[in-house]
């Protein structure tokens, strides 16, 4: 088990600076939880609150949603871009339904089986909706792990993601911590995200506000910027 430095730090600066009033963060439903996460994958949050406003408003159960017709799903998504996002929406939710008696499964391992949910997707459901002790690892929180232990790494190779799959797994809340806490995993998840979205950012990052600047490495070594590493293929 790791330190639990970089959790408690970045659950307690969730509670004040993060972002905990998005209409998707009020409810513990995983429809509306997956509905947001798939949203979001590729798209900025100000543009995601519209329309996740309609569609659930249009088909607010994933049984409605199941049985809506393709061609209307796609013309609510217009503007999103991404469409393969919606065609999988529509088989995901036929998925659900069919497969799952209509009601999301509470695991990520079996989250990450539906139509258009990767392991970070699932992850992000599933510590939201039921504070299952699993890790997210996107852009952001791939960006914030890199600088915090200063790995050089290239981040497009397979090995390093497997090695910084291990290392969020790592840092996830520990049990304890969940049970002083019970928000921890959620409260966490969002943090990771909401820290590599408004300060721990690619161009000149907000050091400064940094809960975890003390203990970070890229920081110490004064280049942040430096991470993650990338090479252009
Ligand atoms: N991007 C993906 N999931 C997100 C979330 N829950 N909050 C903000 N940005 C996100």
């Amino acid at each position: 088990m790791a330190t639990q430095r970089l959790a408690l730090r970045i659950v307690n600066w969730q509670r004040t600076h993060g972002r905990n009033e998005l209409p998707w963060q009020n409810t513990r439903d995983p429809y509306r939880v997956w509905l947001s996460e798939i949203m979001l994958q590729q798209t900025q949050v100000t543009t995601v609150i519209d329309y996740y406003h309609r569609f659930v408003e249009r088909f607010p159960s994933v049984k409605s949603l199941a049985n809506a017709d393709i061609d209307e799903v796609l013309a609510l998504w217009a503007g999103l871009g991404y469409y393969a996002r919606a065609r999988n929406l529509h088989a995901c939710a036929k998925t659900v339904v069919d497969l799952w008696q209509g009601e999301f499964p509470e695991l990520a391992a079996d989250l990450e089986t539906l139509p258009g949910i990767g392991a970070s997707t699932a992850a992000a459901i599933a510590a939201f909706c039921h504070g299952q002790r699993v890790a997210i690892l996107d852009g952001n929180v791939k960006r914030v792990l890199t600088r915090y232990f200063a790995i050089r790494d290239d981040i497009t190779l397979t090995a390093t993601n497997r090695r910084l799959w291990e290392i969020a797994q790592n840092e996830v809340p520990s049990h304890q911590l969940i049970s002083a806490q019970p928000d921890a995993m959620a409260r966490y998840t969002q943090g990771m995200m909401d820290l590599g979205a408004t300060v721990c950012t690619r161009h000149k990052p907000k050091c400064k506000q940094c809960p975890v600047q003390q203990h970070c490495l890229a920081n110490e070594l004064g280049v942040p910027e430096e991470f993650p590493v990338k090479t252009v293929k």
